[in-house]
């Protein structure tokens, strides 16, 4: 039986409980499998390695064992829908700020919330809706996945060109204590979520590497070109289009790619 270490980290509400897996399917997965009650509430998975780790628009996320940092935080919000559906871009910024913390690195992000190094991605959050099975209650399962120790053998042929690790750029740095700097970033901005979004949102334009850059929108296998102008204060991408009409991108069903690659 795959028994997780457990840990009390801080007396703030995320990480109140800690539960370290050696192995397991997808930390989110095991977030919502305990999502029984507010008393859940700030609850951490962590995992060394993830055999079914998830990434966004249904893709897998690859997650090889003693490589990453694979962390989920399950959550009872107060919060109404429409400020929790930008929480995953207030955590980019917040897993910003805590590389940052640990390494001296700044990482920038791409649109709307992968987290870039010199070109390639460092990490990815995937953000879950869930209803408790036992109270009906609305929770909310954030989940990162930052890159740490992979060789470029390790991301292998299809990942190597647009992924990268902290290793690969030069830092060498321990879970644990990228996972502490984290949680505490993460306790900051719930703390501060949703009423000082005045911080968030320009810290987030301040590092998004998608603005003033051509792009290519993806929806449903249509691709369309256009120009990245803005990012409004729901931290939504401002595009201009070829015909000279502008629109807002807000949905996660619409994949931005640079016209040179990943970025
Ligand atoms: C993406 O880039 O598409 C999102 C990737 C999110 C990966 C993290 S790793 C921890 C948590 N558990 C998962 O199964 N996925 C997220």
């Amino acid at each position: 039986m795959n028994q997780p270490f457990s840990t009390v980290k801080t007396e703030h509400l995320i990480g109140q409980t800690i539960l370290h897996f050696d192995t397991i399917d997808s930390t989110n997965e095991e977030c919502k499998r305990r999502a029984k009650g507010r008393e859940c509430n700030g609850l951490i998975i962590l995992a060394d390695e993830q055999t079914k780790g998830k990434g966004r628009q249904g893709r897998s996320f690859q997650s090889l064992a003693n490589c990453g940092l694979y962390l989920s935080v399950l959550l009872y919000p107060d919060s109404g829908l429409t400020e929790l559906s930008q929480i995953t871009t207030w955590t980019a910024v917040a897993v910003s700020n805590a590389v940052f913390r640990a390494t001296g690195v700044t990482p920038a992000i791409k649109w709307p919330n992968d987290l870039v190094l010199h070109g390639k991605k460092l990490c990815g959050i995937l953000t879950e809706l869930g209803a408790d099975e036992n109270t009906g209650e609305l929770f909310l399962v954030i989940g990162i996945g930052i890159n740490l120790h992979q060789t470029a053998a390790d991301f292998g042929p299809e990942l190597s060109p647009i992924a990268t690790s902290l290793a690969q750029e030069g830092i060498q740095i321990r879970s644990d204590v990228l996972s502490d700097h984290l949680i505490h970033e993460l306790n900051e901005m719930y703390r501060k979520f949703p009423h000082q979004k005045g911080e968030y949102l320009s810290q987030f334009r301040a590092r998004c590497l998608t603005l003033n850059r051509e792009v290519t929108l993806i929806h449903a296998s249509q691709q369309e070109s256009a120009f990245a102008i803005d990012i409004d204060d729901n931290f939504g991408l401002v595009v201009r289009k070829t015909d000279g009409s502008t629109d807002t991108i807000t949905s996660g069903e619409v994949s931005v790619r640079g016209v040179y690659g990943y970025t």
